[in-house]
């Protein structure tokens, strides 16, 4: 068995899966937060490995950037491999009062993506978090001395958006983040009735042009993917 884009063997992906964007984020959580942890695909070099935290089996795969790119991973992950709970640790644009390097575990996500009007009758979806896994992942920051906050975030098909007055918008409605990939991923989740979070660390501030630096980025990103691993043993 695999699928047009995933070439892991059958049941060799754990129900729980970590969903960074690159691929080598991937192989770097695996090597560095995973025991005995192996690849299982790299179809277009989208790598995907499955090993142990602290006993319970997971995997992580990059999914690439973007809602159309993440839905096609995830999709298939749920479909064919039986994957229940899918956690992003991606990074977002911080807008309004979010701090940089702070994390944000997205509740909900609004998105100008059609992807859920698509499969929702041109409705206005609620796209949201799984609440079990957005508890899990409020206590293990807590545990871990890690600041994060419950947000709102915006995901949007166009990074370089020159929308006039966008930000503004998103500000005025509470929004702490900007993405590119929580509103599909959540969406999708609903549909196939699966839990989803995504853990967001704060890399730019779009209101000042702040960034972080590679380092901090780097360091930044190391705490959520351990945030991610324990809110997935937890739940
Ligand atoms: N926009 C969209 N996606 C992002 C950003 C951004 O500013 N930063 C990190 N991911």
């Amino acid at each position: 068995m695999s699928t047009p884009h995933i070439e892991a063997a059958p049941g060799s992906i754990a129900d729980t899966v970590l969903l960074p964007g690159d691929p080598l984020r991937a192989r770097h959580i695996a090597q560095t937060l995973l025991d005995g942890a192996i690849q299982v695909t790299a179809r277009r070099n989208m790598l995907g490995f499955t090993g142990d935290y602290r006993g319970r089996r997971i995997s992580v795969m990059g999914s690439g950037m973007g809602i159309a790119s993440t839905a096609i991973y995830a999709t298939e992950l749920i479909r064919v491999y039986g994957v229940r709970r899918l956690i992003r640790v991606g990074t977002c644009g911080g807008i309004g009062d979010a701090a940089l390097g702070e994390v944000l575990l997205a509740q909900s996500a609004s998105t100008d993506s059609r992807f859920n009007r698509h499969a929702f009758g041109d409705l206005d979806l609620a796209a949201c978090a799984d609440f079990g896994l957005l508890q899990s992942a409020a206590s293990a920051a807590a545990r871990l001395g890690i600041a994060a906050r419950v947000s709102a975030v915006f995901s949007t098909d166009t990074f370089y958006d020159e929308a006039a007055g966008r930000l503004e918008l998103l500000r005025r409605h509470g929004i702490r983040g900007v993405e590119m990939e929580a509103a599909g991923l959540y969406g999708l989740a609903m549909r196939e009735g699966v839990q989803a979070l995504a853990i967001l660390t704060v890399s730019d501030h779009l209101d000042h042009d702040a960034h972080l630096s590679a380092d901090d980025r780097e360091q930044g990103l190391g705490r959520m993917a351990q945030l991610a691993l324990e809110c997935a043993l937890a739940a």
